[in-house]
């Protein structure tokens, strides 16, 4: 068991003690338009908007040795003419004291070598599009030093996939300007493009290089660059071939002496009619951009940019903070979790360490899940958010799986056809305006397919969501599943054969009767939700029928979708079920066990009872709930990628963190109070620190899985950071464990807690109004909340109304022992 490092709570950073940690351990700057990925040795890239096609900075994935391109930092001790890093990579020689901390939005990043003290402090000010370094260099030693301080980037030539394939172009459209020491790349600028990047630093310069191979020297890496060895630039010129940009400052520090040098990255836009000074030059027209440079070259403005950016941190957390008997559960509410789902909702599946930037766009499903776990932070944003993903569905209820950031419009080459996709839409807006009260958002006129004049109220999206799985059921009246549901790799209508083939999208069986049990329990949880909406819109007659469907649908579940001890998963193409003693494998899975009781199916019979305790026992690890039991051993090409995994691994029977908090808000459903928060520890990044070693991701956000107890690397996770585990980990710890939850007429408190909590407290921003919330009980017992008392006045049941923007509430609830 190790740790690399530890959290410091107070600060809301997570302290890196060590760099060689098992992965390199990333966090995010930025958090409106200028992104970047930073690893806890200063690696990484930074984008505009969109990581592929507006990518400034290279970055090599997949690499040896890990983690290479960044931005990184060299120092040279002039006496010795010794070089390190002071972030450890590139250089890698050993630091004295190195520390990475990861914060909010900021990364600082520090070592001690020979003496000298060098600490970085990376940030993106808050509606700028640039990024700061601020590096503070301290002179530790008795005597004074003579250092040279080099940088060193290499520009993307903006488009990562083209970039990364196509140099026979590329080797010869670089292009750079260097003038009064700023170091501006302007490739593509001459003929398309109106946009180019600029690399500055507040210190005069001693030199500087723009051509990566002249920096580095014939057949060097980045961790031994022939400048930085010699100690002098060569002021080299891009022309073509691989343009970076490297600063070299000379300082001379005397014994105890500290001095701060800014280096500031960047992106700039010029209207396209005054892209060059003098006009009809090739010359960067700089007047816009030079005030911003000279801004940032100030320390005291920089200072200034980074508070701005701790407040604007603080307060989006302080919408929800508590405290309560676990670390772990107040560590991640109060800050990572929440964290991470901001980072999820800005970045969707772009850019981590295991998204290149290059490929997904935005997922219907994905967005609409994400939307869960921030829409209480952000709710304007998650307006926007929702009309967006809305005008992207099909007339006929159906959904683009995946829609582009940048143009917001439907991905043709991935298309429709997954089942699921349309439900998850309601499910988001009944979220939002449970949180906001917004409910005049369903008259909001929304394109389909982006069609102008094809607006309708959102509202009919979401019915036109719902019907769409009504009129595509099966022979047991359950949907049909498509090319997939929530698990995209259930491929049950693909019998694929093709190396390479798309099992997402080739749908080369046609006729089959594959159906759903996960979706029919999304419908009829989607249905609930529908229909409380269409009560408050004054739609009631809507509002019978979807009650209706979604008994009908819980019927069909509890009939043909349930198979005597949990619920069955699905029906392949022939019709035989998937998820079924009947199997050989695959004979339990997580999903429809969560969804289904999530869906309130079988609360009341004892179903959902037999399968949670089946959960229990065939799928529950020491690491988390695995998806399915037993592993697929063999391809089985009637089911499509999963099989293709060998067994342990991502849909194959791993910990698909993302299912487990369904099973937490499952078992709080049903009372088992001990159970979901020993679900809920299980996976909670902040409990599994001690493991980092077996981990091996990030210790402070989750990750898409861990591998399974078939896997030979059991509880070692992979894919962090951007993963709807996010959302959905929030959801059930802060709706259900706790059970503080937004409802239409006001804050539900309905805590289903472990018998050994005493209680705890939450502050809750809500529409406005700030609620402090005591909930008490006494240790050793479970029950649900018995008396509720609102600024000193009892009342009944658990919902404490909304109370007027401003104003400040008081809330008590006491939970006494069940029966
Ligand atoms: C990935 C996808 C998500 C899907 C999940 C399970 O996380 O982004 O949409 O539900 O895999 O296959
Ligand atoms: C792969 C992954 C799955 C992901 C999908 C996205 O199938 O296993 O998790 O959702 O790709 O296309």
């Amino acid at each position: 068991m190790a740790r690399f490092g530890r959290f410091d709570d107070a600060a809301r950073e997570y302290v890196i003690s060590r760099p060689d940690t098992p992965l390199p351990w990333i966090n995010y700057l930025g958090c409106e338009d200028y992104f970047g990925i930073i690893s806890n040795t200063a690696g990484g890239y930074s984008f505009y908007r969109d990581a592929r096609l507006r990518r400034l900075t290279r970055y090599r994935y997949n690499n040896a040795p890990l983690d290479m391109g960044g931005r990184y930092l060299y120092l040279r001790d002039g006496s010795s003419g010794e070089l390190w890093s002071p972030s450890w990579q590139p250089v890698r020689a050993e630091l004295e004291d190195y520390r990475c901390r990861h914060g909010l939005g900021y990364t600082a990043i520090g070592g001690r070598r020979a003496g000298i003290d060098a600490e970085t402090l990376y940030f993106v000010p808050l509606g700028e599009t640039l990024e700061i370094w601020r590096t503070r260099l301290t002179n530790q030693r008795t005597e004074s030093a003579d250092l040279s301080l080099f940088s060193a980037i290499e520009f993307c030539l903006w488009d990562a996939w083209d970039d990364a394939t196509n140099f026979q172009r590329n080797y010869s459209t670089g292009e750079v300007e260097v003038v009064d020491g700023v170091i501006y790349h302007k490739t593509e600028y001459r003929e398309r493009r109106n946009h180019f990047a600029y690399f500055a630093c507040s210190a005069e310069l001693a030199g500087f290089d723009t051509q990566r191979d002249v920096f580095l020297g014939p057949y060097r890496g980045w961790e031994h660059p022939i400048a930085v060895e010699t100690g002098h630039s060569s002021d080299s010129i891009a022309h073509g071939w691989a343009p970076c940009g490297s600063h070299h400052v000379e300082l001379s520090l005397q014994p105890g002496e500290t001095r701060d040098v800014v280096i500031l990255l960047g992106y700039a836009e010029n209207p396209t009619d005054a892209k060059f000074d003098p006009p009809g030059s090739q010359t960067i027209d700089k007047r816009l951009v030079l005030p911003v440079i000279d801004r940032y070259r100030r320390t005291d403005a920089v200072d200034a940019a980074f508070q701005r950016l701790r407040d604007h941190w603080d307060e989006l957390l302080e919408t929800l903070q508590v405290s309560t008997p676990s670390e772990h559960v107040d560590r991640m509410v109060n800050t990572w979790n929440a964290y991470q789902c901001m980072v999820t909702f800005n970045l969707s599946r772009s850019a981590s360490s295991f998204e290149s930037g290059i490929g997904r766009g935005m997922g219907f499903r994905d967005s609409n899940q994400d939307l869960l776990g921030f829409v209480h932070m952000a709710p304007e944003r998650a307006r926007e958010r929702i009309l967006d993903i809305a005008a992207t569905q099909l007339p006929g209820g159906g959904a683009y799986h995946q829609y582009q950031p940048l143009t917001k419009a439907g991905n043709d080459s991935i298309g429709a056809g997954f089942h699921d996709d349309p439900l998850w839409l309601i499910l988001a807006v009944a979220a939002y305006v449970k949180e906001t009260g917004d409910g005049a958002v369903l008259d909001e006129p929304v394109p389909y397919d982006n069609d102008p004049g094809s607006q309708s109220p959102l509202y009919d999206h979401l019915q036109r969501s719902l019907s769409y799985t009504q009129e595509r059921l099966g022979p047991h009246g359950l949907p049909l599943i498509g090319r997939a549901d929530w698990n995209d790799c259930l491929n049950l209508n693909c019998f694929s054969d093709t190396p390479g083939e798309s099992f997402q999208t080739t749908e080369n069986r046609r006729g089959g009767v594959a159906e759903s049990v996960f979706i029919a329990g999304l419908f009829a949880l989607a249905a609930a939700e529908l229909a409380m909406l269409a009560e408050r819109h004054g739609r009631c007659d809507d509002a019978v029928g979807y009650r209706r469907a979604q008994a009908t649908m819980d019927a069909a579940v509890r009939s043909g979708g349930w198979d005597g001890a949990w619920f069955r998963r699905a029906y392949d193409y022939f019709g035989n079920p998937v998820g079924s003693s009947e199997n050989e494998e695959g004979q339990i899975f997580i999903e429809p066990q969560g969804m289904c009781i999530l869906a309130g199916i079988g609360l009341d019979d004892g179903k959902a009872e037999a399968a949670l305790a089946s959960v229990a026992s065939r799928l529950a690890t020491p690491h988390g709930i695995v998806l399915h039991q037993p592993a697929y051993t063999r391809y089985h090409v009637e089911l499509g990628e999963i099989s293709t995994y060998p067994p342990g691994y991502k849909e194959n029977a791993g910990v698909f963190c993302h299912t487990n908090p369904w099973i937490v808000i499952a078992e709080t459903l049903a009372g088992n109070g001990d159970r979901a928060l020993d679900y809920y520890l299980r996976i909670n990044p902040s409990a599994r620190e001690p493991i980092s070693d077996l981990h091996r991701c990030e210790p402070y956000v989750y990750s898409q899985v861990i591998a399974g107890r078939d896997a030979p690397t059991h509880g070692e996770a992979k894919n962090s950071w951007l993963t709807g585990t996010a959302a959905w980990n929030l959801v059930a710890v802060t709706g259900w464990i706790l059970g503080i939850r937004p409802d239409h007429d006001g804050l539900r408190i309905d805590p289903c807690l472990p018998a050994d909590w005493d209680g705890f407290t939450v502050v809750r921003r809500f529409r406005g109004a700030r609620y402090h919330i005591t909930v008490t009980k006494s240790p050793g017992t479970q029950g649900r909340v018995s008396r509720l008392v609102v600024d000193g006045r009892q009342i009944d049941g658990n919902l404490v109304p909304a109370a007027p923007a401003g104003a400040t509430v008081t809330v008590e609830a006491a939970i006494r022992a069940a029966g």
